[in-house]
């Protein structure tokens, strides 16, 4: 009783005092639009709106590459929203640098994000001349596989522990007419898979040689080779997977049309969705079940910087509440992923979360691709695997032999 009294207390309290500051609209852009996605974001408006401020949704169908120059442009434009995601890292740089976001530095200081956010990575990416200019929201991670359990059981073959067998079931699939990789078209996605690949079958050094020092010539030498060799398979493995959408392609997993997804841990929130078990009837394996290392990349929301003492009010109560213990726990929940910081109960957190929990305590752990090349050299390399996943006449060699040329001129 004295709970829910207190509870009552709380609610009232935050409602006067948001009513005294002015109860402002805050439209909020992001691209997260799929059933999880969806799901996932109606726990930070539902936080939001109990502080007596109003969440307007601002939600743009498609994928960031669609979204980003969108929000980008309303900024330099002069029609900024209240608050936008952008992924961790380097893709909003240039407008913090135009001075065009708003500085949380404060904020950071007094809610203590320093000590409280982990890995440090996340606060050092929203972080320029020591000041930070973004709420870090959660760790998503690329490297994982998903597997649906009854088409390998069906087709009397064990649900793969790991990428070789994952490879070795798929011609006993393609037999029953069931895609053994679904691989959605938007071009960050076969992008992700290669990544994937690569980290999974070289390990952190090769990866970050590649990504971090940007060394052209071990992206052009054997041990990337076979991370080629291994994307070639995959886009064999994918050839009959005709969906644009990255959860269009979950739902094939799903619905038992495909034996499996590389794609990051927020397809998680689509099997929540969709009513379905982990380690029940799905399976996950990171790091695709060879090298358990995730990356650390993830989403963060930046706040334009704006003339008008209501909003910027209002934008500071919402990057409170998104850091906030219980909106973590109830965001990354529902969207799959992790959060920022470590000091919260993840009881409901299932077989997967504690999977990449388990990783991220080891350490185990390296940064997003965002985070290390800027937003052109990304769109480079997206650009490249788009071509190289559609056109069956570009070998493994020429296509590595542009990615190395790419990455010895990234910035
Ligand atoms: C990423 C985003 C993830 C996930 C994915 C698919 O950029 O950070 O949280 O939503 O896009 O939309």
């Amino acid at each position: 009783m004295m709970k829910a009294l207190r509870a009552v207390f709380a609610a009232t309290t935050a409602l006067c005092a948001a009513t005294a500051a002015n109860a402002t609209d805050l439209e909020v852009t992001h691209w997260w639009t799929s059933g999880g996605e969806a799901a996932a974001v109606a726990e930070f408006a539902k936080a939001f709106d109990a502080t007596g401020h109003k969440w307007v949704d601002g939600a743009i169908a498609g994928s960031g590459g669609t979204a980003r120059p969108i929000m980008i442009s309303r900024i330099t434009g002069g029609d900024p929203m209240g608050a936008t995601q952008f992924n961790h890292g380097r893709q909003a740089e240039e407008l913090v640098e135009a001075g065009l976001m708003r500085d949380l530095t404060d904020i950071a200081k007094e809610g203590n994000w320093a000590e409280l956010v982990r890995p440090a990575s996340l606060l050092d990416s929203c972080t320029l001349d020591g000041k930070i200019y973004c709420v870090p929201v959660n760790i998503h991670s690329p490297q994982w596989l998903w597997l649906n359990n009854s088409v390998y059981e069906d087709a009397g073959i064990p649900v793969p522990s790991n990428w070789d067998e994952f490879v070795a079931a798929a011609p006993k699939l393609q037999e029953k007419g069931i895609v053994p990789l679904a691989m959605g078209q938007q071009p960050w996605q076969t992008t992700l898979a290669f990544q994937v690949l690569m980290v999974a079958l070289t390990g952190t050094d090769v990866f970050m040689k590649v990504f971090d020092q940007k060394d052209g010539e071990l992206a052009a030498g054997p041990e990337v080779a076979k991370v080629f060799a291994a994307a070639d398979a995959a886009r064999q493995m994918a050839k009959d997977s005709n969906v644009q959408a990255w959860n269009d392609a979950t739902n094939m997993v799903i619905t038992g049309k495909a034996g499996g997804q590389i794609m990051g841990d927020w397809a998680q929130g689509e099997f929540q969705v969709a009513g379905q078990v982990a380690g029940k009837d799905y399976t996950c394996l990171p790091g695709l079940g060879v090298n358990e290392i995730i990356q650390t990349g993830g989403d963060a929301f930046y706040f334009p910087a704006v003339d008008d003492a209501d909003i910027t009010a209002a934008q500071g109560e919402l990057a409170k509440v998104m850091i906030s213990p219980e909106t973590q726990v109830a965001f990354n929940l529902k969207k799959g992923s992790l959060p920022v910081r470590g000091d919260v109960d993840l009881a409901a957190a299932n077989d997967c979360m504690r999977k990449g929990l388990d990783i991220l305590a080891k350490g185990n752990i390296i940064p997003g691709t965002d985070q290390l090349m800027s937003a052109d050299s990304n769109q480079q390399v997206n650009d490249l695997f788009v071509e190289f996943f559609n056109n069956p006449s570009m070998t493994a060699e020429d296509a590595q032999a542009l990615f190395a040329s790419i990455i010895g001129n990234a910035d």
